[in-house]
């Protein structure tokens, strides 16, 4: 009730708001028969950096026919600078980046100004770690339209009358894409602000962290216990107790006493590790990386032109601008000794940037970015939002100059739309309940209609300890998340999938197992990430756009078009109609079973499925497994995408897409035919083994070397 008031009272006051604004519709242009821009008519191009968002400027083709149908009206009242979309009656809205609350975003407010807002509920104001400015629109009829306002500027986002950008910067252009699909707009906006790095192969394994495991002895008794468990996990985290007092590319010398042989122990037993680097930097003098950023004046500053120091874990800390193209070459180079300890990953932690007791529990708005040849010289106001993003920008550089023959890994909690080129991300610190298990779908979803689909929140959940039996949920579905991996807070009980007792251990071998068995097929929707920007967590409604039914499914989801996760406390889930049949991928009886979600596969569709492994080391895709689903007219098709696994050498033609085809041949015959479409990746000698999924279970055929198989159906 008392929710309900104040909306009321908010959409009053916000539209007598709205009524002080004359909105003009200013200039307009297209960018292709899909993409228009909009500028208001007092932009002002020298205002404006080279956009964060678009990998490039686009070029325009043409002015704005006038059978464009959705338009950008602009306004300015009480300094702010407005873009108002007029949106149908029927209009269901999603995106919004990093947002919790539901997978329908009608009616909802969002503020965007990167928060650390650790233990977030659903109600608050809606400040996550991330900023999209971007909303996708889904139509009745399933044609759908995307809005991106070009503006990294504290904005606030309301989406109750139509879609409304309030920005407290200036005047700023808005693009809008129009489509016949949802997944097309998606498709296009990638286009525009750029795809993922298709990620080490490893990246996509289970991992495993807490705040923190220290000393290495306890890291290395965590990555034994998987082993003798037999739990398939590929990654062990450092959280920040790795770290030497707190200060970044340092290394305790008690609990890590060498670094290099924790990474080679790990390494011997085929686990990756990934290590935490935060942008607050120790001020204290004789410390090498506080040193060398002084003397290469690469610190942002205070309003009276300071160096600007606020605390962090090390306490009082300051803060490298990225803005300057000097500081993000000299944090690049600070992971070149760091990498060669043999570190795989780096988590990039604290960036919205966090400071303890700060305003907005950040730096003051009034700090300044220096610019240079690239950026404006302005107010953290202008560049607060992309902290993170430039952040990760020069850590990637750095690893990749490091390691230049390995794909980088970098895990992000600040980022800014485009963002995704270069870090994967994770939902900040979430709470163990089972509210936050839920919202976790919606919220991962959205982030993947907002250009990342490599992202997945804390496993378990971070805040409080989880009970056995919301871990052993959690678990079971999150084994599914595009990223997939566990974490606590500091001062938490055990949150390792065995530290809840024998069932739940056995629920999270199984769940795991599942997971790496799918490896081929989620490798493959990294793959098609990274080439068309489709997500991999993608909601239930892409099945069929024209089932406004399925629309506000948000407990199941499903992974690429082929595989439906529906998890087991999802109540009364929308489902798509047509042929969804169950599969069994470890022996699991998932219709009967407490904890394991319910997958179900397309009809028409073909599933690669390796065996079991334990890590990604043992990947091999010389025996596959193909879950034949067939539709109605006994058809089905599926892909394989397949390389090293963990270089550039693909980008050179050393992959390969394998296509698979199923057709009737003959009364109650199925042939099944295995081609390569693409690559030049050395052809194995594969072995295939067949398994038609039926309503009653998957029979399966003999392993067998060939390219054309043949099954009977009785
Ligand atoms: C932040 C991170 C969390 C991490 C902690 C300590 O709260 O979000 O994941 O464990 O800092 O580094």
């Amino acid at each position: 009730m008392i929710k309900a008031h104040y909306f009321r009272l908010y959409i009053i006051s916000f539209l007598i708001f709205l009524s002080h604004v004359t909105f003009a519709q200013e200039k307009a242009f297209l960018i292709s028969d899909n993409i228009a821009v909009f500028y208001p008519v007092n932009y002002i191009a020298e205002k404006h950096n080279p956009s964060f968002a678009l990998i490039e400027e686009p070029e325009i083709i043409d002015t704005l026919p006038y059978s464009w149908d959705i338009k950008v009206e602009f306004g300015e009242e009480f300094e702010k600078s407005m873009a108002y979309i007029k949106t149908r009656s029927q209009t269901w809205l999603y995106g919004t980046g990093e947002s919790r609350g539901n997978l329908v975003k009608n009616g909802e407010t969002r503020i965007f100004w990167n928060t650390d807002n650790p233990s977030y509920d659903r109600d608050s104001d809606g400040r996550l770690y991330q900023t999209h400015p971007w909303v996708l629109g889904v139509h009745e009829d399933g044609s759908a339209f995307g809005v991106l306002a070009d503006n990294t500027w504290k904005q606030k986002l309301s989406l109750g009358d139509g879609i409304v950008f309030i920005s407290d910067g200036p005047p700023f252009r808005v693009f809008v894409i129009r489509a016949a699909t949802p997944q097309k707009v998606i498709q296009i906006l990638a286009a525009l602000t750029g795809k993922i790095n298709l990620p080490p192969l490893w990246s996509l394994g289970y991992q495993q962290c807490r705040w923190s495991y220290y000393p290495d002895t306890r890291v290395k008794e965590i990555a034994d216990t998987f082993r003798l468990k037999q739990i398939p996990c590929d990654v062990i985290w450092m959280d920040i107790h790795y770290m030497d007092g707190y200060r970044v590319f340092t290394f305790d010398p008690e609990r890590f006493p060498n670094p290099s042989e924790t990474n080679d122990y790990l390494h011997s037993q085929g686990f990756k590790s990934v290590w935490m680097i935060d942008p607050g930097v120790k001020k204290e003098e004789g410390y090498t990386v506080y040193d060398s950023g002084t003397e290469n004046d690469v610190w942002v500053k205070d309003a009276n032109g300071d160096v600007y120091v606020g605390p962090v874990w090390p306490g009082d800390c300051v803060f490298p601008d990225f803005t300057q193209e000097k500081t993000s070459e000299w944090w690049a180079d600070l992971y070149k000794d760091y990498m060669n300890t043999g570190i795989d990953g780096v988590w990039n932690d604290m960036n919205e940037p966090s400071v303890f007791g700060g305003p907005d529990w950040t730096m003051p708005i009034e700090n300044i970015h220096r610019g240079g040849a690239k950026y404006l010289r302005d107010i953290h106001l202008r560049y607060h939002n992309v902290y993170g993003m430039l952040m990760v920008k020069a850590s990637r550089k750095g690893i990749l100059d490091a390691n230049p023959d390995k794909r980088p890994f970098i895990l992000t909690r600040a980022n800014y739309i485009g963002g995704q080129r270069y870090a994967a991300t994770w939902t900040g610190d979430n709470v163990s309940s089972w509210d936050h298990l839920r919202m976790s779908i919606p919220m991962s979803i959205n982030l993947g209609l907002s250009g990342q689909p490599f992202n997945g929140p804390d496993i378990g959940g971070f805040d409080k300890n989880a009970t056995p039996e919301l871990f052993g949920h959690w678990i079971a579905v999150g084994a599914f998340y595009p990223f997939s991996r566990g974490h606590t807070v500091t001062g938490s009980i055990n949150h390792e999938p065995w530290a809840f007792g024998e069932e739940i251990e056995d629920v999270s071998r199984v769940a795991l197992q599942r997971r790496y068995r799918l490896l081929p097929y989620l490798y493959t929707l990294f793959y098609e990430a990274s080439v068309n920007g489709m997500p991999v967590m993608r909601p239930v409604f892409f099945a069929d756009i024209t089932d406004i039914k399925l629309r506000r499914e948000e407990q199941a989801f499903l992974l690429g078009t082929n595989l439906l996760v529906i998890p087991k406390w999802a109540d009364h889930p929308a489902l798509p109609k047509g042929i969804w049949r169950t599969i069994s991928l470890v022996g699991e009886d998932s219709e009967n079973d407490i904890y394991q979600t319910d997958l179900k596969q397309r009809g028409g569709s073909i599933i690669p499925l390796i065996d079991v492994i334990q890590t990604t080391e043992q990947y091999s895709t010389d025996s596959l497994t193909l879950l034949v689903c067939l539709d109605e007219n006994m058809k089905a098709e599926g892909t394989l995408y397949s390389d090293a696994g963990d270089e550039f050498e693909y980008l050179k033609g050393q992959y390969a897409v394998d296509y698979f085809i199923a057709e009737k041949s003959g009364e109650n015959k199925i042939i099944i035919t295995c081609s390569r479409k693409e690559g030049h990746l050395k052809e194995e000698k594969r072995y295939y083994r067949i398994g038609i999924v039926t309503d009653s279970g998957i029979v399966y055929s003999e392993w067998k070397n060939k390219k054309k198989i043949e099954i009977s159906l009785q």
